[in-house]
């Protein structure tokens, strides 16, 4: 696959968050961004969620939450959001990472070059490690993770444990 260059991230405010669930809502599964509160679509309890949680992240990986999300640009176009979110005791400074693009952004480069992004991030934040979970059936999430150094274990419960030493 040709590397993607055009891919930008951006923070995430308000009119941002609302891009980005408009794009959730069109072109993602709910399960994909959000996690499976209130039974299935975008109800209230899930779009309650998605916004208390990029507001949470507006405050960074120092903030309260430790965490921070970022929307991917491709050119002018919002394709998702990628995240990262400290887990302490960990040994060394460590984040979590997990990202999601709409489908139609899918398979072309954008997911490797946003990765990229957030693991600069991460090492301009300090960072020394950053992990990722993801379901053992998710083949593009751990090609995806492994393309970017990770080593993956899996975990025997159905899911697959990614590190990445930066
Ligand atoms: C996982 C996801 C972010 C990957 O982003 P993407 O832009 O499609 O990935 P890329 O095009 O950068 O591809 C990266 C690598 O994964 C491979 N890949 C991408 N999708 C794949 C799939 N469905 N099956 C197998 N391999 C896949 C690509 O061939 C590429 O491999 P290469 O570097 O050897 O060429 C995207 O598919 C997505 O948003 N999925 C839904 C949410 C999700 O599963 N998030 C991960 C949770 S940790």
């Amino acid at each position: 696959m040709s590397p993607t260059t055009d891919v930008a991230l951006a923070d995430v405010d308000e009119a941002m968050a609302d891009r980005l669930l408009q794009l959730a809502k069109g072109d993602a599964s709910p399960d994909e961004v959000a996690p499976p509160l209130g039974g299935p679509g975008w109800n209230l309890e899930r779009t309650a969620w998605f916004y208390g949680y990029h507001r949470a992240a507006a405050g960074g990986l120092d903030g309260p939450a430790a965490e921070k999300s970022w929307a991917v640009f491709t050119g002018p176009h919002i394709a998702g959001s990628v995240r990262l979110k400290r887990e302490p005791g960990a040994g060394l400074p460590s984040a979590e990472t997990g990202i999601w693009l709409g489908r139609s952004f899918r398979s072309q480069g954008i997911g490797g070059a946003a990765l990229e992004l957030v693991l600069a991030e991460a090492r301009r934040a300090g960072l020394q490690r950053v992990t990722a979970r993801t379901l053992a059936g998710n083949h593009g999430a751990q090609r995806l993770l492994t393309a970017a150094g990770a080593a993956l274990t899996h975990d025997g419960d159905g899911t697959v444990h990614a590190v990445i030493d930066l």
